[in-house]
């Protein structure tokens, strides 16, 4: 596996694969890779014959007072497990070449009515800076099909919709959730919980469980679960930011129609924020 940093090599290392008529899916991350992204690159593997993951963390999408600096990073461990799923191509992009304006200046992709909702609401800019970085990351590989986790259900929306509107030919494939044996999302920034908070931390997922089976056993009255699913967390220590019941396809809240749901959770504990989602489907 070569690791490279300049997108002029990038380009080049593609279009000759490329050229050789070779199918390409690209793996975007942020590094200190766990189980979940390793699934994320099985998926890219079983549909294309290379596999480029970048390892990019970017400042774009983090507020002043978010964990950019403090965020986890571990490039030796990164590229050994990438080396052992036999990905392809690593490429870890300096910050001068992504916002070579800087990234104040860039050019920037907004996608109205899903960035300022659930996690947009509470991180202003977060998904401009997301969609932003993915569309330029996408252009540089020029991907037939990129590969994104449903952990980040609101990110994969937005990636979908950005991709779709903006007219870019590429396969937005969605891997379902990999969790510790506890229910817990693996996320790295499960690194920020102590031992204390560690033991809590699964009452996310047990909340939207339980939130999932109610609705799947009839219950319509969603506000009463969004409230019980709140007060769950606050009981177990959290400061959670919502709990919310969407439509699994429009993020919007669900109306008659809506079979197929999402329960999406935001929780602060220490100075972690976690976030999950559980699919629930109406009969
Ligand atoms: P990062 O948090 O490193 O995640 C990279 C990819 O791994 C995302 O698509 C995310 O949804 C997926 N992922 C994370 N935890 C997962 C889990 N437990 N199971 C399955 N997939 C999981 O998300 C980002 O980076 C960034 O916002 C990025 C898209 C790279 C843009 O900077």
């Amino acid at each position: 596996m070569d690791t490279l940093t300049h997108t002029s090599e990038v380009r080049e290392r593609i279009d000759a694969w490329r050229r050789a008529g070779e199918r390409i899916a690209f793996v975007p991350t942020m590094g200190n890779l766990h189980a979940g992204h390793s699934s994320l690159v099985e998926a890219a593997r079983a549909r294309a014959n290379r596999v480029v993951v970048s390892i990019f963390v970017n400042p774009l999408q983090f507020g002043p007072n978010e964990d950019f600096a403090a965020y986890p990073r571990t490039p030796e461990e990164d590229r050994r497990l990438l080396e052992s799923l036999g990905v392809d191509l690593l490429f870890a992009p300096l910050a001068e070449e992504v916002y070579p304006r800087g990234m104040e200046s860039t050019a920037r992709v907004h996608v109205p009515g899903l960035e300022d909702i659930l996690c947009g609401a509470f991180r202003p800019g977060h998904f401009m800076g997301v969609a932003t970085v993915v569309v330029k990351l996408l252009n540089l590989v020029q991907p037939d099909v990129a590969v994104f986790g449903e952990k980040d259900y609101q990110q994969l929306m937005i990636i979908r919709r950005a991709v779709e509107d903006l007219c870019m030919p590429i396969q937005i494939v969605g891997v379902p959730t990999m969790r510790e044996a506890d229910g817990l999302a693996m996320s790295s920034r499960n690194r920020y919980l102590t031992s204390e908070q560690r033991a809590v931390a699964p009452r996310i997922f047990e909340a939207l469980d339980a939130a999932r089976r109610e609705i799947e056993a009839g219950a319509r009255d969603y506000e009463r679960i969004e409230r019980e699913g709140l007060e769950r967390l606050r009981s177990a220590g959290f400061r959670p930011d919502y709990f919310e019941i969407r439509d699994a396809n429009t993020l919007d809240r669900p109306g008659e129609q809506s079979r197929d749901l999402v329960v999406l959770a935001a929780a602060r504990i220490g100075r972690a924020r976690l976030i999950d989602n559980v699919r629930a489907r109406r009969s």
